[in-house]
């Protein structure tokens, strides 16, 4: 046989794990089960459709001319990186700092981090709770994750796991790239409160004085966080005064275009020319890999952040779909108390985690249920943002079943 395949790549996974119980799921349910899939980490309607922005579709429909058959520029449309940096940090100081670079969604924003800002070999810094691609992406590039505890015995993020992370790294490989899934974050729906930001700013200030830090914050599910998902903006320029600070943009949650594949990298640095070296870095990696982004995508998003009138449109529609999902949190905030569930603070964001200490028995016996969940090291996560709030209850009920299953 002619076996062609290194050996790095042999014996790959060929799907991601959540796609195989989803698959599972869906399979049950077409040989007429009543499943409850609790996998899909799209917003979906009760009717489990899913769930769009008219406006967008709009949008896109509009600009699906020949004007977007070419490429678009290497490191994206001037008025989409621009479009982007003025949809983070509006018209104050913080965007004349800030540089954006198209990307294939958030995920190409944080392979872009990756390959930028840690050598081959070394490690990224994430919470133990982590969205599972972040492994793959520096797998894949020759880095590695590694992940410290997230919570302190309080139930709050723990800074100084943080601190103490950052300084390991510093000391063994001379720098660090720390993600900061905020807010939101997949799949807890933590989000950090002021104080907390205060509190990591300062961490991560006193860590970047042995060594360079770089702090990416994956905003992907910011537009559901409500009032107060853009508290992180107030930290960045303290942060940027010891760290650079690099943010994951992407239209996937914010706009439901998860198939447009229109995100961006954006680069903060009070640096001009250190700001040119970022900008120049980020374009490099998308002509070494996916050459460009979505042309189309770019365009439509554009018009859509910055269309006084769409805009508008675009917020009043989010807004909708945000409440039916606050519909479900509360409802799951509620059942989880009633039944003790072991959940952290779930403010806000797609996913919950219910702690187990055998996720895989856990939700091996919630499946018995007839209830889908993905079983992750320590937890299993629920896509609130799948569940009709009418199966909430049943939910919560096969959770009580699959932590009792290991007692
Ligand atoms: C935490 C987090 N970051 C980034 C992404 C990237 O998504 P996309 O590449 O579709 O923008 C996701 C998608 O699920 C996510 O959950």
């Amino acid at each position: 046989m002619n076996a062609a395949l290194i050996d790095s790549a042999r014996d790959r996974a060929g799907n991601d794990p959540i796609f195989i119980w989803h698959g599972e799921a869906m399979r049950r349910k077409a040989a007429g089960e009543d499943i409850l899939n609790a996998t899909i980490g799209a917003l979906m309607n009760d009717d489990g459709t899913i769930c769009t922005i008219p406006s967008v579709l709009e949008t896109f429909r509009k600009h699906q001319t020949a004007s977007v058959a070419g490429y678009a520029p290497i490191s994206g449309l001037p008025a989409y990186r621009e479009a982007v940096v003025r949809d983070l940090f509006g018209q104050g100081p913080l965007a004349d700092q800030a540089v954006a670079v198209a990307t294939p969604g958030g995920s190409g924003a944080v392979y872009a981090a990756v390959v930028n800002c840690l050598e081959p070999g070394q490690s990224m810094l994430v919470p133990n709770f982590f969205w599972g691609p972040y492994r793959e992406i520096t797998s894949h590039s020759g880095r590695a994750l590694d992940p410290f505890t997230m919570f302190a015995a309080d139930g709050t993020f723990d800074i100084e796991g943080m601190s103490a992370a950052l300084d390991r790294h510093l000391a063994t490989q001379g720098r660090a790239l720390l993600v900061l899934n905020f807010p939101c974050h997949n799949p807890t729906g933590y989000t950090l409160g002021p104080d907390e930001w205060r509190r990591v700013t300062e961490a991560i200030g006193q860590a970047a004085k042995r060594g360079p830090v770089s702090v990416l914050i994956d905003v992907a599910y910011m537009e559901y966080g409500g009032a107060a998902a853009r508290g992180w903006v107030d930290s960045v320029s303290g942060l940027m005064r010891h760290a650079t600070v690099l943010v994951a943009w992407t239209a996937s949650k914010s706009m439901c275009q998860y198939g447009a594949r229109t995100g961006a990298i954006v680069a903060l640095h009070e640096d001009d020319a250190e700001r040119t070296q970022l900008d120049n870095a980020l374009g490099y990696t998308a002509r070494s890999t996916w050459s460009n982004c979505s042309h189309i995508g770019q365009k439509a998003v554009t018009d859509l952040l910055t269309d006084p009138e769409l805009s508008a449109r675009v917020v009043a529609e989010r807004a909708e779909i945000a409440d039916l999902l606050q519909s479900r949190i509360d409802a799951f905030n509620d059942a989880a108390a009633a039944a003790s569930l072991p959940v952290p603070r779930y403010d806000a964001g797609f996913f919950v985690t219910v702690f187990t200490k055998d996720q895989d028995r856990t939700a091996a016996a919630m499946r018995e249920h007839g209830v889908y969940t993905v079983p992750i090291p320590g937890a299993v996560r629920v896509a609130v943002c799948s569940t009709p709030a009418s199966q909430i209850g049943r939910l919560a009920d096969a959770l009580e079943h699959g932590l009792a299953a290991l007692a």
